[in-house]
């Protein structure tokens, strides 16, 4: 009686702890958590850490810490490097979500990345204990990626995605729910943030942070030459002088600035599929290659892969949650779960 109310009110989640965003799938629910994968830290004078702030709370105070507090990311370039912040961020959002049912631990999924080390399985998976889950399944990433975007991964046939996250882009050709072929172009979107802050300290000497680069990748960069480039302005510091100044930037030096990231993804693509065995080759050039994660927004970018590797190219319906809507599935058939668990 008492696990047929439970059930009713599911507690088991599905969880993207992605570079730039960690999102949580709820059964039965949807998608109820996406927070910037960020912690506010305190740490004493002995040495012991205390978390402040996560998310949206965090991002406030990033850049704006005193010394004794540190906003840290725990994930990089799309692998988790902080096992304790991490945990104490999924914690803080298994909480939230579950109120005062805390309690009922849940059955939780998690998206890992396809090249995950036996010991870095073992450490997500106690860290997701830690946070409260009865019983931890992890799943490939790409997996999760292909069937957020609805491929049809568990037939014998190949398919292309590419998850252009905010720290790392992977290229994977999935078949039978298994990964055939992966590779990883670090760097990912956030690599794209790079060039722009580089690009305005040297052709504008104006020193920027990641969030301005960001806003302005998002308002103008494409991936391809822009036909009627729009303009945006960036405020900064100003490096002759030292005080505040603003610049304007248009969208065709933006597209300069980053089109070696849209090539360099092109290059992988060209690569994996170069490496794939030709009957799963030939599938991926019927099929086309499917575009997720939050990067896949940029402009153009569908266009630019279709151009630099004669695939087809389409971006899936809802790119930034792919991932996590996948996982959601997973945790919703458990048929799925046995066949892509690793
Ligand atoms: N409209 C847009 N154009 C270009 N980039 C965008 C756009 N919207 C979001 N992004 C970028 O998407 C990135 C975040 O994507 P996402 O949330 O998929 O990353 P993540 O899953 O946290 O990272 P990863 O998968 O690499 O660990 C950020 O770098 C953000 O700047
Ligand atoms: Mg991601």
């Amino acid at each position: 009686m008492l696990s047929a109310v439970l059930g009713l009110f599911s507690q088991d989640l599905a969880v993207d702890l992605g570079t730039s965003n960690t999102r949580i799938y709820q059964r039965g629910v949807g998608v109820v958590c996406r927070e910037p994968t960020l912690v506010a830290v305190h740490t004493d004078r002995r040495g012991r850490r205390k978390v402040l702030a996560v998310g949206e709370e965090a991002r406030a105070m990033e850049g704006r810490t005193p010394r004794d507090i540190e906003a840290v990311r725990p994930v990089r370039d799309g692998q988790i490097h902080d096992y304790e912040v991490a945990e104490a961020l999924l914690l803080h959002l298994v909480r939230r979500i579950h109120g005062r049912n805390a309690w009922v631990s849940p059955k939780m999924v998690i998206a890992i990345p396809h090249n995950a080390t036996d010991m870095e399985r073992r450490a997500l998976r106690e860290s997701c204990e830690t946070a409260g889950a009865r019983d931890v399944h992890l799943v490939p990433r790409p997996l999760a990626a292909a069937l957020g975007a609805d491929l049809p991964v568990e037939r014998p046939s190949g398919h292309m995605v590419v998850d252009l996250g905010g720290g790392a882009t992977e290229v994977s050709v999935l078949s039978m729910a298994g990964v055939v072929a992966s590779r990883v172009v670090p760097g990912g979107s956030s690599g794209m943030d790079r060039s722009l802050i580089e690009f305005l300290r040297g052709e504008r000497q104006l020193l920027v942070g990641t969030p301005t680069a960001e806003s302005l990748k998002e308002a103008v960069a494409t991936a391809l030459p822009p036909k009627r480039p729009k303009v945006h302005r960036v405020s900064g510091r100003c490096l002759r002088r030292g005080v505040p100044r603003s610049a304007e930037v248009s969208g065709d030096e933006a597209y300069r600035a980053i089109r070696g990231h849209v090539e360099a993804v092109g290059n992988a693509i060209r690569s994996v599929l170069d490496q794939s065995p030709p009957e799963l080759a030939t599938d991926i050039v019927d099929h086309g290659v499917v575009l997720t994660g939050g990067g896949s927004q940029l402009v153009g970018l569908p266009a630019a892969l279709r151009e630099a590797t004669g695939l087809a190219v389409v971006r899936s319906e809802r790119p930034a949650s792919a991932v996590v809507l996948g996982a959601g599935r997973i945790l919703e058939e458990m048929d799925l779960l046995r066949a892509v668990a690793c």
